[in-house]
């Protein structure tokens, strides 16, 4: 079964075609970083006009580099939630449209849920049951994946996500957006003891986290030097920084995997590309017996390939949507 799967609810307009949920015949991925990079963060209605722009064009190379054609595609996929509104509807409705004038079914498809599934692409014998971190620009979540499509979640962020984090303390540090890979490289020559950095405690669900309170920190360790005109070791700071951000996400995740019994772990989502982070959960997982699965890079980032494989999983669980589907900003996973 060849989807058509779309993804569009941040600043990544992109278009897939992928067989079977598992074999990425092409990602088409248009990032509009560059266009947002001047504001310091995305701008809404910029990212909607953008994906109106690029959304057909996408379609049309994916469909030219596969060789494949319009009656080659047995079901569309569409990114409904969680996400920009605008941005959402872009996708949605191109992804109506498309299914309705090729008479297929049209998946709708959590964007959450995708990312997670960017480990099925990745790793071909990887099926549930199995934990996963996902941590990315705007959500930051432990998932129990029961089943493909039955996925609880134990704990999440009660605040800021990881990556808005990373992104915030990219911006004070004088770091270009998206800040988090800038920052990962200068934490790179960092010593991650030089700068105390405060973990969270949230009350109540101990599989929950908070990170607020860490950007906070971080942002008024910097006025302070400015004021005082102290310089500051930059690369220390992103390192410690770091440091603290893994120090909230592996030992949670690790509870869980104990709690739950597992030996399957996976980590998905932008900030599934931190150096450090994918690091500190190689050895947790090894300290742990439990097998890790982290995507490569340019799965963890947005993408629609992540988006037409868990496409093929809702479908085969009956979940399809009609003409009436409506795009929404939040959404449970
Ligand atoms: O998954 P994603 O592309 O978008 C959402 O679904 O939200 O994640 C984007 C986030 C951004 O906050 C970006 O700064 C962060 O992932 N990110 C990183 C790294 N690469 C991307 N954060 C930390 N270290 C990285 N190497």
């Amino acid at each position: 079964m060849i989807i058509l799967s779309v993804e569009s609810s941040c600043d990544e307009t992109a278009v897939a075609l992928v067989r079977d949920g598992r074999e990425v015949l092409t990602d088409q991925v248009f990032s509009q970083a560059d266009l947002h990079a001047v504001y310091g963060g995305v701008v809404p209605e910029i990212a909607s006009r953008s994906h109106i722009e690029v959304i057909y064009q996408l379609a049309d190379r994916a469909l030219a580099v596969t060789g494949l054609s319009r009656a080659d595609i047995d079901a569309v996929a569409v990114t409904y939630a969680p996400g920009l509104i605008g941005a959402l509807l872009v996708g949605v409705n191109f992804a109506k449209s498309l299914a309705f004038g090729l008479g297929v079914p049209l998946i709708p498809v959590h964007h959450i849920r995708g990312h997670i599934a960017a480990n099925y692409l990745a790793f071909p014998e990887l099926e549930p049951p199995f934990l996963c971190l996902a941590i990315s620009g705007g959500n930051t979540l432990i998932a129990d994946v029961r089943d493909y499509t039955d996925i609880r979640v134990l704990g999440s962020t009660r605040d800021d996500a990881a990556g808005e984090c990373f992104d915030k303390t990219a911006r004070v540090l004088g770091l270009p957006y998206p800040g988090g890979k800038p920052l990962d490289d200068l934490s790179q020559s960092g010593d991650d003891t030089k700068y105390h950095m405060p973990l969270s405690h949230v009350e109540g669900n101990p599989l929950d986290m908070s990170f607020s309170g860490l950007k906070t920190a971080v942002i008024n360790l910097v006025h302070g030097a400015e004021q005082r005109g102290e310089e500051l070791d930059r690369a220390s700071l992103a390192a410690s920084f770091t440091k603290a951000v893994s120090d909230s996400l592996v030992p949670r995740t690790m509870e869980a995997l104990r709690e739950l019994g597992y030996d399957k772990l996976a980590v998905a989502g932008g900030v599934a590309a931190n150096s450090r982070i994918r690091r500190d959960f190689t050895q947790a997982a090894s300290k742990a017996g439990a097998r890790l699965y982290i995507p490569p890079l340019k799965l963890c980032g947005d993408n629609a390939a992540m988006i037409g494989a868990q496409g093929y999983y809702e479908y085969m669980a009956g979940h399809t949507a009609g003409a009436e589907l409506n795009a929404f900003a939040t959404l449970e996973v």
